[in-house]
């Protein structure tokens, strides 16, 4: 299989994540990617030009990232990231949502920050905040699945664990922890599991 990577990308960080929780990573070629340089080999698996997009050993491209984790959870032996059934099928979804939708508030934001502030633009970035912002008070209220109880990642933890380590890694100057003890101390364990420890947030080399 290969991977369209860049060690920046918290989507492609909860791939990889995956694909090392499921122990199949060494399955994966990582082929270096700038999505916004619009490569053509990237164009021509991903016509939305974003990664993480995975080509599989049959030649199918899947993105984005929730598909791919969901077909890596299909391979190997591990025990499976994607509940199969029932309330905790949900919940796991769920917290993949709130963590994926984090990342889609944040990822945009650090763009317009970077761009003269006018005052529309001043209102959307303050829009995009709130809304990462009642997403963390959320979890706080209902954290993710507790690794020691359960001794396995799933995808909504994996997934929640991305969008807060992104926190650090783009908006240190926004720190989260503060009125939220309980996610500081969830996110201080859970990055102890050595898929999420492997694939802390690097800028491209
Ligand atoms: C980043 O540098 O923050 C980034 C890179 C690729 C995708 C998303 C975010």
């Amino acid at each position: 299989m290969q991977l369209f990577h860049s060690p920046a990308s918290p989507f492609v960080r909860k791939v990889v994540a995956c694909a090392i929780a499921r122990e199949i990573d060494s399955q994966i070629e990582l082929l270096p990617t700038v999505a916004n340089a619009s490569p053509p080999a990237l164009l021509a698996a991903n016509p939305l030009s974003k990664v993480p997009c995975l080509i599989t050993e049959d030649g199918v491209a899947l993105f984005d990232s929730p598909v791919i984790c969901e077909y890596l959870d299909s391979l190997g032996d591990a025990p499976p990231m994607f509940p199969a059934a029932g309330a905790v099928r949900w919940r796991a979804l769920k917290l993949q949502a709130m963590g994926d939708g984090i990342l889609d508030a944040c990822v945009p934001r650090r763009m317009e920050m970077q761009r003269p502030q006018d005052e529309g633009r001043a209102g959307v970035v303050a829009r995009m905040r709130a809304a990462v912002e009642r997403t963390l008070d959320a979890l706080e209220a209902d954290l993710p699945q507790d690794l020691k109880s359960t001794g396995a990642v799933d995808i909504g933890s994996i997934s929640v664990a991305c969008a807060l380590g992104y926190l650090d890694f783009r908006f240190p100057q926004q720190p989260w922890r503060g009125d939220r003890p309980k996610l500081a101390a969830w996110f201080a364990a859970f990055s102890q599991d050595p898929a999420v420890a492997a694939t802390t947030p690097k800028e491209p080399t």
